[in-house]
């Protein structure tokens, strides 16, 4: 079995091939292109939809042409959503007319689930376990019992993990996007500066909500006379401390409560180092396990959603294919 992913949710175009491995994992990657529209973001410090989905057209082929390299493949697994609209219409609209003009099945593919199943590339994960997606538009704690068992345990009442670094990498005037800014002066500043709030922590819900961190540093900033690298530093520092500190500590507690030995992080966000660190530090005193995708599976990327599709394969007739920016769990 050979299946070509291909993915378009946002600013990233990306097609991958993903095969059945003989070996210790059950699938490995022959294939992975990226070409992504997020210098031209990086100007407006922020996604323009429009200017995505232009991005898009223009690199689809490409990309697609790029990672085939004359290959065979068997079905195409494709990201139906969420996303933008634009760009997910891309790459949907694409996989359905290929699959037709070659005679080739299609799996859509939930690209939350793809952010998980980046762990899969070369890798085997045994279930049950839990699992925390962190991206730039979602939080969520799902937990796993098989490929296609799961429960949906709780997720972001306002702001994603990854929206509020962005957010307050913009309150900042860095760069966008935030994460990676914020993680690199983070190294810098001291975490304790500030005491920033750590939203829902303490509740029995595995729900989160990061808004208020974020309206938190907007008032310290119009606080502060003179924004300062040092001050800045320190802010991030404090910032990303308290992210920190909710998604492990009720990451951690779902594991407990559901008796689970294994806990699996996916999504931009889950690049941090200081993330990974904390999670390490804190799994050693529950005797359980962790896994992280390598570091260039954590952004969008075609090989998760072909792995995805791999583990949760189902055909489904073109006619009932169509691009779902709204699209969450079942
Ligand atoms: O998963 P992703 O690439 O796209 C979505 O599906 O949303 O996640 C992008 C998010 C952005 O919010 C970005 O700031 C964040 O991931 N991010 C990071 C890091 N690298 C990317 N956040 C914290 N630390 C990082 N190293
Ligand atoms: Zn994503």
């Amino acid at each position: 079995m050979r299946i070509l992913g291909i993915e378009t949710s946002c600013d990233e175009t990306s097609a991958a091939i993903i095969e059945e491995n003989s070996g210790n994992s059950k699938v490995k990657l022959s294939s992975n292109v990226i070409a992504s529209s997020l210098p031209l973001h990086a100007k407006t410090g922020g996604v323009v939809p429009e200017v995505a989905a232009r991005a898009q057209i223009k690199y689809i082929i490409p990309v697609i042409e790029k990672a085939l390299n004359k290959t065979d493949i068997d079905a195409i697994a494709v990201t139906v959503g969420p996303g933008l609209i634009g760009s997910l219409l891309v790459g949907v609209e694409t996989a359905k007319a290929l699959a037709f003009a070659w005679n080739k099945p299609v799996i859509p593919v939930n690209h939350l689930f793809g952010h998980i199943y980046a762990n899969f590339i070369d890798h085997e994960i045994n279930f049950p376990f839990i699992g925390l997606i962190v991206s730039g538009g979602h939080t969520d704690l799902l937990l796993f019992k098989s490929h296609k068992n799961y429960k949906w345990l709780g997720g972001t009442r306002d702001d994603a993990a990854g929206e509020a670094l962005d957010k307050i990498g913009r309150i900042l005037g860095l760069a966008y996007p935030g994460g990676p800014e914020i993680e690199k002066r983070a190294l810098m500043g001291n975490p304790r500066a500030f005491n920033f709030p750590r939203p829902m922590i303490g509740s029995e819900y595995f729900d989160f909500s990061f808004s208020g961190l974020k309206t938190a540093v907007l008032r310290e900033t119009q606080k502060i006379k003179t924004l300062d690298d040092e001050k800045i530093n320190n802010i991030c520092a404090s910032v990303q401390q308290a992210i920190i500190s909710v998604l492990v500590k009720k990451t951690i507690r779902a594991a407990k409560i559901y008796k689970v030995p294994t806990i699996v992080l996916g999504g931009g966000v889950s690049a941090n180092q200081a993330l990974r660190e904390k999670f390490e530090q804190e799994i050693k005193k529950i005797d359980s396990k962790i896994f992280f995708p390598e570091k260039k599976f954590t952004s969008d990327n075609a090989a998760m959603i072909a792995a995805t599709a791999f583990f949760q394969y189902k055909e489904v007739p073109l006619s009932k294919i169509t691009a779902n920016p709204e699209l969450y769990f079942d």
